[in-house]
């Protein structure tokens, strides 16, 4: 996948790098973030999932790391306006792909090329603060444990209507840990100097003050500095 092109990125640029497992809650508070703060978002999620899909529908072999990363190198950037790939499918897909040290070599200049925006951005991911952004002026470490991550999973599935099962969404996430925090190349873990947020027994508005006070804290340190 090609880096856009960028302009270089200003004095006054915040670069916010949030990782953590599957459905823990880092999306929406990446989301809001980037609302907040009046910066681009990208869901790094997506491009995973976008490889894993375009994968699958050539008939590719999941394991093929060379195969997998021929997949990532050709990836466009429209292809990740598909709506769908935010799906349960796409994602262990995604988690399969992911292992591959030729897929994520592929996905690593789009990355950096987004985070380094004049304005600056927010990335969610698996390793952005370790990796992508190492150097990020706010990196968050989002988590919450695999019970409470596999319930909010069944109730958002079951309000979307979908007739899903806590015991399987809970072993999906599991595996999905063992997969993302296993793997040898830039497997999930927090950087030494992310803020852990554990939202096992907070909702998403604590989160998100919890996050925005660390933010404005790193924004008055630099504007005193
Ligand atoms: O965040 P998500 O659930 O959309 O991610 C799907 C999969 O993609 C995840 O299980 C592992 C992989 N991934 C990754 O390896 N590195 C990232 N920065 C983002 C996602």
């Amino acid at each position: 996948m090609k880096a856009l092109p960028t302009a270089k990125p200003t004095a006054a640029a915040l670069t916010i790098a949030i990782d953590g497992p599957a459905a823990a809650g880092k999306g929406t508070l990446a989301k809001r973030l980037a609302v907040h703060y009046a910066l681009p978002y990208l869901d790094t999620g997506l491009l995973y999932r976008a490889v894993g899909r375009r994968a699958a529908e050539a008939g590719i072999d999941l394991d093929d790391p060379q195969a997998a990363g021929a997949v990532a190198r050709a990836l466009e950037p429209s292809a990740l306006d598909d709506g769908s790939l935010r799906g349960r499918e796409a994602g262990e897909l995604a988690s399969r792909i992911a292992v591959h040290p030729p897929v994520r070599a592929a996905l690593v200049a789009f990355q950096r090329g987004f985070a380094a925006r004049p304005e600056g951005a927010v990335l969610d991911g698996r390793d952005i603060g370790t990796v992508i952004c190492p150097h990020a002026q706010v990196k968050f470490f989002v988590t919450a444990s695999p019970e409470v991550r596999a319930r909010r999973r069944t109730d958002e599935l079951a309000a979307k209507g979908r007739d899903v099962d806590y015991e399987t969404i809970l072993a999906e996430v599991r595996e999905r840990d063992r997969r993302d925090a296993g793997r040898a190349e830039a497997p999930l873990k927090a950087a030494p100097d992310a803020h852990l947020l554990d939202t096992s027994e907070m909702d998403i508005e604590t989160a998100f003050r919890a996050a925005c006070d660390l933010v404005d804290r790193v924004l008055a340190e630099r504007g005193g500095a």
